[in-house]
Order: C-alpha cells, then structure tokens, then sequence
C-alpha cells in the first residue's frame, strides 16, 4: 500500500465527511488544551516577535480551526496580561498530499468571520499555509518552528510494516486480521512494533531540527493501555472491522486473498513504548505523558461501564470508523463494499458493547526541546 497516496480521511463536508464525524478527536484537542496552553505560554515567556506553529497531520474539519482558536486565544490573553503587542503568527496546516486541502483552505473565511466576531480575545496578527508532505521526513528549515501540535495522527505509521502484506507465492503471517489480532504471530507484533519505533525516532529527530531551542511538541495519539498486547484497545477496536471483513468473505462478497493482502498502516503504542523511544534518543525533555480514555460512541461522554442503546452507538461509532477508513476501503476493496461492510461493523459493534464497553486510549505528551546536542546533516531524511 502507498500510504502517503492512499491514507486520507474522507474529505468533503456531507454527512459521511470526516468533517463532519470527528467528535472523538475534538474531544482529545479540548482534553490536552491545558498542556497546550502551558506550552504556548512557556514558549512565549522569550517574548519572540514571529511566533510559528504546525499542526501535524490537521485533516479537514472543525478541529484544525479549534486548535487554532486555542493558540490564538492563549497568545491573545497572555499577551494582554503581561500589557505587551502579541507575536506575529504564521500557522502551517500539514497533512499527506490527498488531504482535502480545497475544503480546508475554503473554510478559512469562515474562521476569519470567527476570529473577527470574537474581537480583543483572539486579536492576534495571523497568517495560515498549508503544507503538503509525511511527517516522517523533514518539513520546515532548522530552528524555524516554535511549537509542534499534532492529535490523532501519529499512529498511522509510515508504511505497512514490511513482511506483512502476502505477495505471490508469500501469504501473509497476518491471515484473516487487518491489524495484530487474537490470532496474530508474535512476528506480526514484532512487525509492527519496530516500524513504530523507526518512525517515532524519524518524526523526532525531524522535530528536533526544526524547532527553535526551547520549542515544544504537544501530542496526542491512539495508544494501549491494556498490557496484554493482543488485547489492545485497538486490536479490539480493529478486529471488529476484521470480523465484518471476514463475514463477507464467507459470503463470498470479499475476495479471502483480498483480505489477506490488507493491513492498516497503524500501531498503537503504550505509554513506555513511547517513551522507550524519546528516551534513547535523548532529544527531547518529557514535560508531561498521560493516557486517556474515551468511549467508542463519542455522543457518549459518560464515566461508567454502561450502554444506554447499543445499537445507537454502534452506528455511531461505524459512521466514526467509516470517515476515517472509506478510502483506504474503497480503494483496496472496490467502492461497492462499503456501505455493506460499515453496516456489518454498526452491528458488530452493537454487539460487542453488550460484553464490553470497550474505549479508545489516547496518549498526549508534551515535550521539550533539549540544548542541541544533535543536528542532523541530511535534511531530507526519510528512512
Ligand atoms: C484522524 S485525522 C486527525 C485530524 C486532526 N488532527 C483532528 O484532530 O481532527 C489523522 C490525519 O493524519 C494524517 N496523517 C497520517 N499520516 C501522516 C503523515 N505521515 N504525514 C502527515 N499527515 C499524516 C492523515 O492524513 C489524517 O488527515
């Protein structure tokens, strides 16, 4: 699978659009504003003139403009408080090249309305750019970047882990799953864990470059917080789009080598998985690392282990799942399964949420950066 062309939400802002189905990860940017609050303040504190903020991976949707509006608001207020002019700031929006980016630069306006009708609190002199390309690789000249945000993007890995997808006369180790499974070798665990590992180390060091001493990352991603990998959140979570796939290949709708040349370009690490990785590099500074939870229905924001209609948050969560995978789906399936194979994973769901109200986890860390021990020559470094 070519993941820089293939992985994008499903653009557009219709019903389907992951527009208008990211609640989940609104609710992750309104969880860490604090951290990012105190990362924009303390990276102000040198009082810089231009101030310049990244968001890694902003899709198109209501969320790439709240994080905006939370950078605006924080910078607007704390300059008002220390009586001082706020910086000039240049926003980049990156993403993969087959984000919808036409839908993303056509709803600036409508943020521009907003920031006018919010007056003092969000006057802060602003520019926004898009910017086209994988985070695994450099992005933006030496010490050019204050702050790195990026939510909910960091588990799409650069690439199927090699060894996974069956080719020819290879079958997969990985039969019947889309991601490490119940009946997952430990192979395929390995996999998947060293592809993670490479490309958390590339995306780091890339930031590392780029940001100006002292700059921060704020981030959250999917992660595990069960210890018992093959029971990770989003082997669940996987597995349940795995068992409709695999409904439709008894009933012959779904080609089974089809399936088995399928797997998602994703790993959900736990918390010392990643800082495994931040550490050994020694670049960055750990300010804050947390995990939470957040139920598979997001209309649902309650605290305890009940369903109050499980088919409801079935097809919720389906229609979630949907925006984000419809064109990976469609593109490896054919289009014509679709609205079939989400329908079985509505009910699916519906079903396993009278066992178990399974969640999302979700890491968000803030890092620091350290003095520059490390400048890396090559600044087109992918792999
Ligand atoms: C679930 S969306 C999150 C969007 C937005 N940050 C939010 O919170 O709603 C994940 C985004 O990450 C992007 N993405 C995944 N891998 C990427 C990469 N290597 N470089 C840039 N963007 C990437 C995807 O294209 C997708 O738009």
């Amino acid at each position: 699978m070519n993941v820089e062309k293939l992985l994008h939400m499903k653009g557009g802002a219709g019903d389907l659009s992951y527009a208008a189905n990211s609640k989940h990860q609104a609710k992750a940017i309104l969880n860490i504003r604090p951290m990012l609050e105190k990362a924009m303040i303390e990276v102000h504190k040198h009082l810089p003139e231009k101030m310049v903020v990244a968001d890694l991976g902003c899709s198109s949707g209501p969320n790439t403009f709240l994080m905006l509006t939370e950078v605006m608001k924080t910078i607007g207020k704390q300059c008002q408080r220390l009586g001082v002019e706020p910086p000039e700031m240049l926003f980049f929006l990156n993403d993969l090249p087959g984000n919808d980016f036409n839908t993303l630069f056509q709803s600036i306006n409508v943020f521009e309305e907003s920031v006018r009708a919010e007056k003092d609190a969000m006057s802060v002199p602003h520019f926004i750019a898009g910017l086209p390309g994988s985070f695994y690789r450099r992005l933006f000249p030496s010490q050019s970047v204050h702050i790195f945000h990026s939510s909910y993007s960091l588990h799409w890995i650069s690439q199927v882990p090699e060894g996974l997808e069956s080719k020819g006369e290879h079958t997969s180790p990985n039969k019947g799953n889309i991601y490490i499974g119940k009946t997952s070798p430990p192979l395929v665990v390995k996999l998947h864990q060293d592809q993670f590992q490479r490309d958390f180390s590339v995306f780091l060091k890339s930031r590392f470059d780029e940001l100006v001493p002292g700059g921060q990352i704020v981030l959250t991603f999917l992660g595990r917080n069960k210890v018992d990998i093959y029971n990770g959140e989003m082997s669940t979570i996987w597995g349940l789009v795995s068992e409709s796939l695999n409904s439709m290949v008894l009933e012959g709708l779904v080609e089974e080598g089809t399936l088995d040349s399928f797997n998602l370009p994703h790993y959900a690490p736990s918390i010392e998985e990643a800082k495994a990785v931040i550490n050994e590099q020694s670049l960055f500074q750990i300010i804050n690392i947390q995990m939470f939870e957040s139920n598979l229905d997001p209309y649902d924001d309650s605290d305890d282990d009940f369903v109050f209609d499980n088919i409801q948050s079935g097809a919720n969560f389906a229609t979630t799942i949907r925006s984000v995978l419809e064109p990976m789906i469609a593109s490896h399936f054919g289009a014509t399964i679709v609205d079939e194979l989400f329908s079985r994973l509505a009910m699916n769901a519906a079903n396993h949420l009278l066992k178990e109200k399974a969640k999302f986890a979700v890491l968000a860390l803030c890092l620091k950066k350290k003095k520059n021990r490390y400048l890396s020559c090559d600044h087109h470094v992918v792999k």
